[in-house]
């Protein structure tokens, strides 16, 4: 299994990172040891995904801290470093969830950081395997098939976590099982997460696929080709509403009319309840370019003015499972207004 994000001692201690832009023409690998190089992997997207950003953010408190050390800076400037890490991307509330946890060593020493920040790691594959298995069975029952035809979007794989993956980690375990049939896997625009990353991921994993572009996912869906949608999350509010890669909501909407069942997949690191619902949750915007162009190609009129949004954010009432590693919250069915909340109070 690929690793997207690992902790390397030698030849000087340092994040590796595998280059998510160049995939998948190239498998390369970044060596990051500056908190600049860092923020700009993050912003190109060269380490992406909810619960690798947040290994990213606590594995990012080391490099600040040893660049710290070399360069001789105030408290004052480490700590700003570190927020520079932690605010790169707004949406994903693992990459804050993890600088913020392992800052909290900082007074303790960077081997105790390092320390916090491996155990965050060892506790995502974790929660990934164990989600995993819980969702596979969810699935299962709640379609009544033996084997299962899925649609996805964006990607949620191996390389999007430390370790397994979380949408993908049950598609990957469904396909263990012998349960699952056959796998949509939306491009997704405008990056290609979906066509450059998942299908590499599905094609390796020897997974039986077919890449759609983003428009044909809800027709795939009213079509009856799929019997379940699963995908990922970057935040998940306390009342179930999901804020996923750009594109999420329409397979969403399509489920509910379908009345097939709607699954997000992810580790409790990415549940945020601290915010109530969506209208909390902050859309990352990104470059005009990203839309502009495609593969080097200009391909709208110079100048047009651009809409780009990330992610959006699926209510909660279309939300029919969240598949965490602490359990399953079914916000479509649940007459609480917090079911996120009530799932850790169980
Ligand atoms: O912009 P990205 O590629 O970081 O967006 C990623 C997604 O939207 C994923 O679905 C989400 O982070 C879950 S990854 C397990």
């Amino acid at each position: 299994m690929v690793r997207a994000i690992e902790w390397r001692e030698s030849p000087t201690p340092h994040i590796r990172l595998i280059d998510q832009t160049a995939l998948p023409a190239v498998e390369t690998y970044l060596e990051i040891t500056t908190v600049d190089a860092l923020v700009d992997a993050v912003l190109s997207l060269a380490v992406r995904g909810a619960p690798a950003l947040g290994a990213t953010g606590a594995l990012g408190v080391v490099v600040a801290m040893n660049q710290a050390a070399a360069e001789g800076w105030s408290d004052d400037e480490l700590a700003a470093q570190i927020l520079r890490i932690r605010d790169a991307r707004p949406t994903a509330v693992n990459l804050a969830v993890g600088a913020d946890r392992a800052s909290a060593h900082v007074s303790e020493g960077v081997e105790a950081v390092l320390a916090a920040a491996l155990e965050l790691v060892a506790e995502d594959e974790a929660a990934n395997r164990e989600l995993s298995r819980l969702g596979a069975d969810w699935i299962l029952a709640r379609t009544g098939k033996e084997k299962v035809r899925v649609v996805t979007h964006c990607n949620t794989g191996a390389l999007a976590t430390t370790a397994w993956g979380t949408a993908y980690g049950i598609i990957h375990e469904l396909h263990e099982r012998g349960a699952l049939d056959y796998v949509y896997a939306d491009e997704t625009r405008p990056l290609l997460q979906g066509s450059r990353l998942t299908s590499w991921e599905l094609t390796r994993d020897e997974i039986p696929h077919a890449i759609e572009v983003d428009g044909a996912a809800s027709s795939t869906i009213l079509r009856g080709l799929v019997d379940v949608a699963i995908i990922g999350a970057d935040r998940i509010a306390a009342n179930g509403d999901t804020a996923n890669k750009i594109g999420s909501v329409a397979l969403a909407l399509a489920c509910q009319r379908a009345g097939i069942p709607f699954v997000v997949a992810a580790p409790w690191t990415t549940v945020d309840l601290d915010t109530a619902d969506g209208n909390d949750i902050v859309i990352e915007e990104r470059p005009a370019e990203e839309v502009h162009s495609f593969g080097g190609a200009v391909v709208a009129p110079e100048g047009v003015t651009t809409f780009n949004p990330a992610f959006d954010v699926t209510p909660g009432d279309l939300v029919s499972a969240v598949v965490t590693e602490k359990g399953i919250a079914e916000p479509a069915a649940s007459s609480s207004p917090e079911p996120l909340k009530d799932l850790i109070s169980r």
